[in-house]
């Protein structure tokens, strides 16, 4: 079964909803749950009433982590994070063992249970690992259930031939656990940032006036978090250099560098540019800063006027371009007035690959928004993304990105 070609199996950071059906082969989902863990995955799962004949939540709860669910309304549960919550959580939906009858109520689009109501709710992939009797397998009703779900691009993994539990010999068996962490791992290695290096800044920078004060800006973070999740979803190598932010970190961003400054911030970005394919500067960076940093705080001398210097900050989008003239690269722009004409100027000045322009004015202010509107410029012209959520705005984000990554690859290597 091994293919010496396929991606190698790391499941990082991938959120896997393991749906348990009533089978016999229940009792190999415990050893799947441990093996997806084992490769990095986060795994929550979801029972249905029959499969608890099988294996107990207990165990479940045990090998995955998590409490495992297994009614739609349950209070407690929902209160911690509701179903549709769980639906949009998961990377992939894995059903294994999926009994001939889960598979039926999937095809018709049954919400009749937790597992069906998440499958119906979700727009993830999902994967089926069906398990059951050889000629209930073999019956038309089931084949023409799982070319259905084929057609509706949901993966059907296995089933396998061989000894069953009723004591025939056929196909029908459920793969071993195995084998279905090898298929869920090559489900994500077609994607569109598999294998790529994504370096992104966030944030503001904190440029310190004395030890108590500094300058900053109004930067959630939001934006940038979400960029950095939505590549690994995607399936890049992260590192998230980030500023001073209100929002909590990416969970799922292994490799985080927090820093203060800009000049902090471009030290960062340095030491870590080695290898990287893609650069996304979404940091808000201040362009000053104090031209000295007093090391005692600073007391007031009565003077109705203060003044103080300020000196430019390195730009790091423009020196990482300076440093590595390949690096794909992409500026943000924050403008008031002009945003079209500004993000021009940007691209230009920056030689950024692609600058997504975003108001900071008025009622379309972005800043510390869950909402943002983006216009991307390059030499091509401008594609608008939004309004939407930041976390949406991000996943349409990294799409546009990849897309002009590997179409420029393919006219490098044309030339
Ligand atoms: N940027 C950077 N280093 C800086 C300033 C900005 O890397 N010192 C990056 C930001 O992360 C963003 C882009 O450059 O990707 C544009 O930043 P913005 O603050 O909008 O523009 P500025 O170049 O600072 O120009 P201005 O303040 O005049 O609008």
């Amino acid at each position: 079964m091994n293919n010496p070609k396929s991606h190698p199996v790391s499941l990082h950071g991938k959120r896997i909803l393991l749906g348990v059906t009533g089978g016999i082969a229940a009792y190999k989902s415990a050893e799947l749950a441990r093996r997806l863990c084992e490769v990095g995955a986060e795994v929550r799962v979801v029972m249905t009433k029959n499969s608890e004949a099988f294996i107990s939540s207990l165990t479940m709860q045990a090998v995955s982590g998590n409490a495992v669910r297994s009614e739609t309304f349950d209070e407690e549960a929902e209160a911690g994070m509701s179903h549709i919550e769980l639906a949009r959580w998961a990377d992939v939906i894995v059903v294994a063992p999926a009994t001939a009858a889960f598979i039926a109520r999937l095809t018709h689009g049954f919400a009749d249970d937790l597992l069906t109501t998440l499958c119906l709710a979700s727009e993830s992939k999902i994967a089926i690992a069906p398990a059951m009797n050889r000629v209930m397998w073999s019956s038309p009703a089931t084949q023409n259930n799982i070319n259905q779900l084929r057609e509706r691009a949901i993966t059907a993994m296995g089933p396998d031939s061989g000894d069953q539990a009723c004591g025939e010999v056929g196909p029908g068996r459920m793969l071993q656990p195995e084998e279905i962490v090898r298929q869920v791992n090559e489900l994500f290695s077609s994607e569109a940032l598999t294998g790529l290096r994504v370096l992104v800044t966030a944030g503001s920078t904190w440029e310190a006036i004395d030890p108590v004060r500094g300058i900053t800006n109004l930067s959630s973070g939001k934006m940038g978090y979400a960029i950095a999740d939505a590549a690994v979803h995607a399936g890049a190598d992260v590192t998230l250099v980030s500023g001073p932010a209100t929002h909590p970190l990416p969970n799922r961003v292994a490799n985080v560098i927090k820093v203060t400054s800009a000049r902090e911030m471009l030290e960062a970005v340095m030491t870590h540019l080695d290898g990287q394919d893609i650069f996304i500067a979404v940091a808000a960076v201040a362009d000053y800063r104090p031209q000295t940093q007093a090391a005692s705080k600073i007391k007031k001398q009565g003077e109705e006027v203060l003044r103080m210097e300020f000196v430019r900050n390195p730009d790091i989008l423009a020196e990482v371009k300076e440093k590595v003239p390949d690096l794909f690269s992409v500026g943000f722009a924050a403008e008031t007035d002009n945003l079209i004409s500004e993000a021009r100027k940007k691209l230009l000045a920056k030689r950024a690959d692609l600058i997504a322009a975003n108001s900071v004015s008025g009622e379309s202010n972005a800043l510390g928004s869950d909402y943002n509107t983006l216009q991307l410029i390059d030499r091509a012209g401008v594609v608008s993304l939004g309004p939407a959520l930041k976390t949406r705005i991000a996943v349409d984000l990294i799409q546009e990105i990849s897309a002009r990554f590997h179409a420029r690859g393919t006219l490098q290597s044309t030339r």
